[in-house]
C-alpha cells in the first residue's frame, strides 16, 4: 500500500499555526503536505490531493494585495476545510461578502452547533464541551449562494458554514490548536467523513515506504552519514542502514567538545545490535589545538565548524567509491514558509545545508517528510534506545559554545562534571523530558567563596533550562526550588573548581538558548 496515495494538501496562508495543522492531520495517521497559497493549480491537481485544508492568516481578505490562491480551486471536485483567513477567503471568492467586525474575537468561545452532520458528525446536542478558541478581526457577513451556516457563536453568526451540495465546509474558529475542545472530532470528521481517507500513515508504513524506496536510489554505490549523536543523525543512520545494510558506513568525528557520555549508548547500541560500521574518528586533538587562544564566539563557531567538514571529508575519501551523503534534514527545514509582513511576501527558503557543495556527493534524506515528534516514533520503531531518541537537542559546536572565553582541556573537565550533575539530577526528578534543553555553562570569571575556614576565588556555573516547542523562541523553566537547590549544592561541592552557581532566568527573545 503507497502511504502517499491519499494525501491532505494544507494551502498556507501564513498563519502561525499551519504546521499545527500538518501535525493534527498527521496524528489521525493522513499524510499531509504545507504548500504555500501561490502553488500553481495544476501543481495541486497533479499531487492528487483527497483534500485541501486552506490555513489561517493575519492579513483581511478584502485588503488589497491580500493573499489569494488560485481561484481555480474552488472549481476542483475535492473537499476545502477553510479555517479562519481560508474559510473568508473561501466565502469571498464564491460571492459571499466578509467585513471587519465590530468586535474582535479572540480566545475560548462556545459553539452552539446547528447541524450535527459534515463536520459536526458525531457530535449532539448533549456535547458540553463545544468550547472552541477564537483569534479574528473580520468576519463573514454574507453567505455565496448554496451555503448555509452549521454553528454560530456569541460573535460569529457564522461560525462554520457548509455548501448545501459540495464538500466544502469553513470554520471561524482554529480546530488545531488544544484549546477547541472538539477540534480533533472536527479535523477527523473532514478527513474520514468528508475527504474518505484511511489511517495509512503509520511509522510501520513509513519504513516499508522508504526502505524500498532507499534500495531502489542508492543500488549497490555506497552512502556515508555524519553521526553527531543527536536524534536526526541516529535515526537516519538506522533507516538507513535497515533499507542497505553494509553500503552504509556512517562517521562519528569526536572533537573532544561532546558532553560526558554524549554518543557513547549510541555507538554501543549500533556497535551491539547492528552491523552498522562506524568509522570513530578522534580527533580531539586537532579540535583543542585549533581553539587555543580563541574567545571570539563566532571565530570558536567557524573553527569547530571547519574542522568538523575537513576530517568528514577526509574521511570520506579514504572509504572512495561514496555516491550518496545521508543527511537527517526534517520537514520544517523543507517547507517553503509563507511570511506576510506589512503586504511583502517573504519567501524563505530555510538553509537546508550540512555539509558543502564540494563533496559533490548526492544527498540522501529520509526524513525530510517528518516532524521532530515523528522522527522520536520512527526512532523507537526501529528499535533505537530511549535514551538516544528524547535526547535533549544539542549544538553542533558542543561545550565550546558552552564555555565562555577560551576552551581547555581543564575547563572543559570542569564543565563535563558539573553538566553530568545537572543531568543527573534532571533525569533523576522527571525534569529532563518535561523540558526542552538542560545545560551547565562555564562563566569566564571567578568570584570570592569560602569553604572550610578557607577564603576561595573560583568558578561560576550558570544553569540554563529553557522550555520551548521549535527553539525560535523560548522561556526558563521553572524548575522546583529544591532541585535547584540540589544541582547546586551537588555542583558546588563535587566539583573541584566552582564555588559558585546562578539561575539563567532569560526568555528568547531577547536573549538566547546558548550563551554563544
Ligand atoms: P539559540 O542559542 O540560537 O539556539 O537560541 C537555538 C537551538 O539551536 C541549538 N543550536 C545549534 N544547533 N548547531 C546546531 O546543530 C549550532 O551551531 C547551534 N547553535 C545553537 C541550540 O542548542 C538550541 O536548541
Amino acid at each position: 500500500m503507497n502511504i502517499h496515495s491519499e494525501k491532505i494538501l494544507i494551502i498556507d496562508f501564513g498563519s502561525q499555526t499551519t504546521q499545527l495543522i500538518a501535525r493534527r492531520v498527521r496524528e489521525q495517521k493522513v499524510y499531509c503536505e504545507i504548500h504555500p497559497y501561490y502553488t500553481a493549480l495544476a501543481k495541486i491537481k497533479e499531487l492528487k490531493p483527497s483534500g485541501l485544508i486552506l490555513s489561517g492568516g493575519p492579513r483581511s481578505v478584502y485588503d488589497t494585495g491580500a493573499p489569494k490562491c488560485d481561484p481555480g480551486l474552488f472549481e476542483l471536485d475535492l473537499p476545502i476545510l477553510g479555517i479562519c483567513y481560508g474559510a473568508q477567503l473561501m466565502v469571498q471568492e464564491m460571492g459571499g461578502v466578509v467585513e471587519k467586525a465590530q468586535k474582535r474575537e479572540f480566545g475560548k468561545s462556545v459553539l452552539d452547533i446547528k447541524y450535527y452532520d459534515g463536520l459536526f458528525t458525531g457530535l449532539d446536542s448533549n456535547t458540553d464541551e463545544c468550547q472552541v478558541w477564537m483569534s479574528h478581526g473580520d468576519r463573514i457577513e454574507k453567505l455565496p449562494d448554496h451555503f448555509s451556516v452549521s454553528a454560530q457563536s456569541e460573535h460569529s453568526p457564522y461560525a462554520a458554514i457548509r455548501h448545501e451540495s459540495r464538500p466544502l465546509v469553513g470554520v471561524q474558529f482554529h480546530p488545531e490548536v488544544a484549546h477547541t475542545l472538539i477540534g480533533t472530532d472536527v479535523l477527523r470528521n473532514f478527513l474520514f467523513t468528508l475527504c474518505k481517507c484511511r489511517p495509512l500513515w503509520t511509522m510501520g508504513s513509513f519504513i516499508d515506504t522508504t526502505v524500498d524506496a532507499i534500495k531502489q536510489k542508492v543500488g549497490s554505490d555506497q552512502v556515508i552519514c555524519a553521526l553527531s549523536g543527536g536524534v536526526d543523525s541516529a535515526v537516519t543512520a538506522a533507516l538507513i542502514h535497515r533499507a542497505i545494510g553494509s553500503q552504509l558506513t556512517c562517521i562519528y568525528v569526536n572533537n573532544g567538545l561532546m558532553r560526558t557520555n554524549e554518543t557513547a549508548s549510541l555507538l554501543k547500541f549500533f556497535a551491539e545490535t547492528t552491523h552498522l560500521k562506524v568509522l570513530d574518528i578522534d580527533a580531539v586533538d586537532y579540535f583543542l589545538d585549533e581553539l587555543q587562544g580563541i574567545v571570539d564566539p563566532e571565530i570558536k563557531r567557524k573553527k569547530i565548524g571547519y574542522g568538523f567538514i575537513k576530517i568528514f571529508e577526509e574521511e570520506a575519501k579514504k572509504l572512495g567509491n561514496v555516491k550518496y551523503l545521508a543527511q537527517g534534514t526534517l520537514y520544517p527545514d523543507v517547507i517553503e514558509s509563507v511570511a506576510l509582513d506589512g503586504g511583502t511576501v517573504i519567501k524563505s527558503h530555510h538553509n537546508v545545508g550540512g555539509l558543502p557543495d564540494i563533496m559533490k556527493l548526492d544527498l540522501i534524506e529520509p526524513l525530510r517528510e517528518l516532524f521532530k515528534d515523528e522522527v522520536r516514533l520512527l526512532g523507537l520503531e526501529l528499535g533505537l534506545p530511549d535514551e538516544a531518541v528524547f535526547r535533549q537537542p544539542f549544538p553542533g559546536p558542543g561545550l565550546g559554545i558552552r564555555i565562555m572565553g577560551e576552551v581547555s582541556r581543564e575547563r572543559l573537565d570542569i564543565l563535563r562534571q558539573a553538566d553530568v550533575i545537572v543531568l543527573e539530577e534532571m533525569k533523576k526528578s522527571g525534569w529532563y523530558r518535561k523540558v526542552w534543553q538542560s545545560f551547565a555553562v562555564l562563566l569566564p570569571i571567578q568570584t570570592v567563596g569560602v569553604m572550610g575556614d578557607e577564603r576561595t576565588y573560583e568558578n561560576v556555573i550558570a544553569l540554563r533550562c529553557v522550555d520551548s516547542l521549535d527553539a525560535m523562541t523560548a522561556d526558563w523553566s521553572k524548575l522546583p526550588y529544591e532541585l535547584i537547590g540540589r544541582i547546586s549544592n551537588r555542583i558546588i561541592n563535587e566539583v573541584r573548581g566552582v564555588n559558585r552557581v546562578v539561575l539563567d532566568v532569560s526568555s528568547k527573545p531577547p536573549s538566547t538558548i546558548e550563551w554563544e
